[in-house]
């Protein structure tokens, strides 16, 4: 998200843990960066402070309300008027009216329990994150990913409003085109109060059911 922020010129600010801070050695003097906890108040308000947009990773990792407190803290002091853009998985649902396939919904039960289990993982917070984002009045775009794979960039994903639309039935996104989506919908007004479903664009689904040519560079609804 980095790179891709930078690539089109944006100003960058950064959060991530203290002991992860080296991972952005590649960026020094490029973007600044405020070493903590995304869920720590004091941290998000200082590092958002004058920022027209927020891109936010949710991730359901411990047993301390991690996604909440990040989600809360952006949504408290993000300005007035951000573009607040914030990523999680399909098994996030806005309507109720996505279709998951039954192994899906198996994987999910599975780390739901493991998650209690070994205070590991917490799905359930990233469900309430999401829900209070959806219940704000900020310009919010929550962007669900699929499963995800490294390599090169294949181009911008495929989106539905819906999990279950054939569009993205291969599950199957680049790590570095999540990060392109989640940049790229900060100067998309059409993903205002939109959860968009993603897939790679290269991806069997995507090309079996491709809404129209050129789709993925306008960052097209699949359906
Ligand atoms: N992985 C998938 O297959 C997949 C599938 C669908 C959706 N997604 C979504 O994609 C986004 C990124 O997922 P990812 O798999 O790339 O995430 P990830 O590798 O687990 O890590 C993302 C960030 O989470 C922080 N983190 C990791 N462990 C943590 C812990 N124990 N406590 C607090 N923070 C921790 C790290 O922040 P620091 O920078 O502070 O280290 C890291 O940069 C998430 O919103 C996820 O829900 C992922």
């Amino acid at each position: 998200m980095v790179r891709h922020a930078l690539e089109r010129g944006y100003s960058v600010v950064g959060v991530c843990r203290a002991k992860s801070v080296g991972k952005l050695a590649a960026f020094e003097r490029r973007i600044e960066v405020f070493p903590g906890a995304t869920n720590d108040r004091e941290v998000i308000r200082q590092a958002v402070d004058g920022c027209d947009g927020v891109l936010t990773v949710l991730v359901p990792w411990g047993s301390n309300h991690y996604s909440t407190g990040t989600a809360q803290a952006v949504l408290d002091f993000a300005r007035p008027g951000a573009r607040l853009v914030f990523s999680c998985g399909w098994h996030i649902s806005r309507d109720g009216r996505d279709v998951y396939p039954r192994s899906f919904k198996r994987q999910e039960w599975l780390a739901r329990w493991l998650g209690r289990l070994t205070r590991l993982v917490d799905i359930d917070d990233q469900i309430e994150a999401c829900r209070r984002i959806f219940a704000s009045s900020t310009r919010w775009t929550v962007v669900r990913g699929s499963d995800l794979e490294e390599g090169d960039s294949q181009g911008l994903p495929v989106w539905s409003g819906h999990v279950g639309d054939p569009i993205l039935a291969s599950n199957i996104t680049r790590r570095v085109d999540f990060a392109l989506f989640m940049v790229e919908a900060l100067k998309n007004d059409k993903l205002i109060h939109e959860a968009p479903a993603i897939v790679g664009c290269c991806s069997a689904s995507a090309v079996a059911h491709r809404p129209s040519a050129g789709h993925s560079g306008d960052m097209a609804e699949g359906h």
